[in-house]
């Protein structure tokens, strides 16, 4: 038995800062690189618990939370109104998820198409209030927790904040959810906290963290914890020609451990494909899996969870969201019709 970490999607409306999340986080720029400042694919990138509790910066130890799980594997989603597919997949895939909000616009279409993700997959999520940097007055403390650099701010910056924080607190209210800043939430289990961020200066993110390690370990651990030798079981994300390796699948694994040889069984539109692994590649530490294109490198195996890249001959008719299973010779059959159910 092994406690795997989670998965955790950030959704959210168009340029509201998922991935200028994800790059601070990572210490990377990813969002400045891509085509129009726009997301159009899904990523993984796994966050190992040390980067974590660097940026946390001794509030895990303050809460008293304990570190159970080996990190948290993060699923970027693109917020264009085009993606729908994209995100309903990041939301299927996760076990806890970030609602980010850019709080100086509040709600906006994708905002609500995400929040229903998440409600109609009763996924538990935090919603992240970003760009605080950009309200008026606003003097920004590089990576500071929320709650030190408010103390810090002028009343009148402070009351600004706070109304907007209502603002979002009346939008989740009016969507049937119960929702406080974190810091006044009294029962996690029923109430949504609001952490105030900033992706750009690092404002918050030690308490974003440290809430979703704290939840997760709280209220995801028998969900999280799985036979870390049984075959594996994942998530196709994307279907994807890579130069001089073909048609390659990257893939979330959130079960069991996946092995270099594995026989594995997929979906196309017209059936079931049975392949066999030529290799598993993995992004550097930190890196995420769609920017990697160089620097992956070759492994034997990865164990839950893990985003990983997938070379095997005959999968180009594989469909994007379909399930992932390995199967030995004796249960192909039944994996066969576990698949087609699926
Ligand atoms: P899509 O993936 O296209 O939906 O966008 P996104 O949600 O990933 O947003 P992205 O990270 O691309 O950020 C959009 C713009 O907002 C970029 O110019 C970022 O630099 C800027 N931005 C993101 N977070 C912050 C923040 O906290 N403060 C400020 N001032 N700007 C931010
Ligand atoms: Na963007
Ligand atoms: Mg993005």
């Amino acid at each position: 038995m092994k406690i795997r970490s989670p998965i955790v999607s950030v959704l959210g409306h168009v340029d509201h800062g998922k991935t200028t999340l994800l790059d601070n986080i990572r210490g990377t720029a990813i969002a400045h690189k891509e085509a129009g400042g726009i997301t159009q694919h899904i990523g993984a990138t796994e966050i190992p618990i040390k980067v974590i509790e660097e940026i946390c910066k001794g509030l895990l130890e303050k809460y008293s939370i304990q570190r159970i799980i080996p990190g948290l594997l993060f699923i970027d989603t693109p917020g264009h109104e085009a993606f729908t597919t994209l995100r309903k997949r990041g939301g299927s895939l996760a076990d806890l998820a970030i609602l980010i909000v850019d709080i100086n616009e509040g709600f906006k279409p994708q905002t609500y198409e995400a929040l229903n993700i998440l409600k109609m997959y009763k996924t538990p999520f935090v919603v992240a209030a970003n760009k605080i940097d950009k309200i008026r007055g606003w003097k920004a403390h590089k990576n500071s927790s929320f709650l030190e650099t408010f103390e810090k701010q002028v009343p009148k910056v402070q009351q600004s904040l706070e109304t907007k924080i209502y603002e979002l607190v009346g939008s989740l209210h009016e969507e049937g959810f119960n929702a406080e800043r974190f810091d006044r939430v009294t029962d996690f289990t029923s109430q949504v906290s609001i952490v105030p961020i900033s992706a750009l200066t690092g404002e918050g993110i030690p308490e974003l963290l440290t809430l979703l390690i704290g939840l997760a370990q709280q209220y995801l651990k028998d969900q999280l914890t799985i036979e870390s030798d049984s075959p594996a079981k994942g998530t196709i994300l994307e279907v994807k020609e890579e130069k001089g390796l073909g048609t390659t699948l990257d893939a979330i694994i959130y079960d069991g451990v996946l092995k270099q040889n594995d026989k594995i069984v997929l979906l196309t539109l017209e059936d079931v494909v049975v392949t066999r692994i030529r290799s598993l590649l993995k992004p550097k530490p930190l890196e995420e899996i769609r920017e990697s294109k160089t620097e992956f490198k070759r492994v034997k195996e990865v164990v839950a969870a893990s985003g990983v890249k997938i070379v095997a001959p005959g999968v180009k008719d594989v469909i994007p969201g379909s399930p992932l299973r390995v199967a030995k010779d004796e249960n192909l059959e039944d994996i066969r019709n576990e698949i087609r159910k699926e």
